[in-house]
């Protein structure tokens, strides 16, 4: 019955259980491209879509000390980000908010926000198009809009696909880079800015149980019962060889927008994107 319980869990709950700091993808060296390219400074109001458990606000607040606020329709994440914050400095506590909302309907005025950071979220919803017009409607004139995005660099089997979606309870498509751009630039009211495609590897066998040991020696988690310490374990050793599998055919997107209110010339001989 316990074994169960974790394994109906959804998983945006259970990474919350084992409080696995989630990140954006390529972690601290993203949000470090991200705030460069992005001219980011204190004054900068920023909005993260999809906080998750606040790595990415947290980190942002941390190098520019600017106000951020991170949205997340997971209550269970917005939890455990709000847990972070409360173990940060005061002043970062200051800085940041992270509250439950949807990109569907973002609770920030229109022209509000200088920079959006979204990593990875978007995968995560079933109508982009509709986040990206509200991304648009709160971003200011000239404001940029970061994007990263998992995409297949090479067609992965169907069933380990399948495996990905099931987990992640949304179904995950073959997507390509070149799929991801389309859903971000498909209005035309955005510049890409910056766009890079950045590869991934996937990861030793012991060095995912290695990672597995970590979790479940965190103190909340070694003193759960017995019982559900087997089922912890065998979900998350299930899930990571899953997500290892999926990461051998993955690279991803990193990407800024620049919300763009005039019509500008087009570039004929542009720098040859990597
Ligand atoms: C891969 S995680 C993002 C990790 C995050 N970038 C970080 O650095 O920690 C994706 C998140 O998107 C959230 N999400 C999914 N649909 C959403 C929506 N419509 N609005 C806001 N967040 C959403 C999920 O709950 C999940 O926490």
């Amino acid at each position: 019955m316990s074994s169960d319980k974790y394994y109906k869990m959804p998983y945006v709950d259970f990474i919350s259980l084992l409080r696995e700091t989630n990140r954006c993808p390529g972690g601290k060296d993203t949000i470090n491209w991200i705030l460069q390219n992005s001219f980011a400074n204190q004054n900068s109001r920023v909005l993260e879509i999809g906080s998750n458990t606040g790595f990415s606000s947290l980190e942002v607040a941390r190098l520019i000390r600017a106000n951020v606020l991170g949205i997340d329709v997971s209550e269970a994440a917005v939890s455990v980000a709000n847990q972070e914050l409360l173990r940060d400095t005061p002043q970062i506590q200051q800085l940041v908010k992270f509250v439950v909302a949807s990109a569907y309907d973002i609770p920030c005025a229109d022209q509000s926000i200088d920079l959006i950071i979204s990593g990875g979220a978007t995968s995560f919803m079933d109508d982009k198009s509709r986040a990206v017009s509200e991304m648009h409607r709160v971003l200011s004139n000239w404001g940029f809009c970061s994007v990263c995005n998992l995409f297949y660099h090479s067609r992965p089997p169907r069933q380990l696909l399948d495996k990905v979606s099931e987990i992640i309870g949304v179904k995950i498509n073959y997507m390509t880079a070149d799929d991801w751009m389309q859903i971000y630039t498909n209005n035309k009211v955005f510049e890409v800015y910056k766009l890079e495609t950045v590869p991934l590897a996937s990861q030793s066998d012991e060095r995912l149980a290695e990672y597995v040991d970590y979790f479940m020696s965190k103190p909340h988690i070694k003193s759960l019962p017995l019982e559900d310490l087997v089922a912890i374990r065998q979900r998350w050793m299930e899930i990571l060889q899953i997500f290892n599998e999926n990461h051998k055919y993955l690279s991803f997107i990193r990407c800024l927008l620049r919300k763009r209110p005039i019509e500008e010339e087009p570039e004929l001989f542009t720098i040859k994107q990597r």
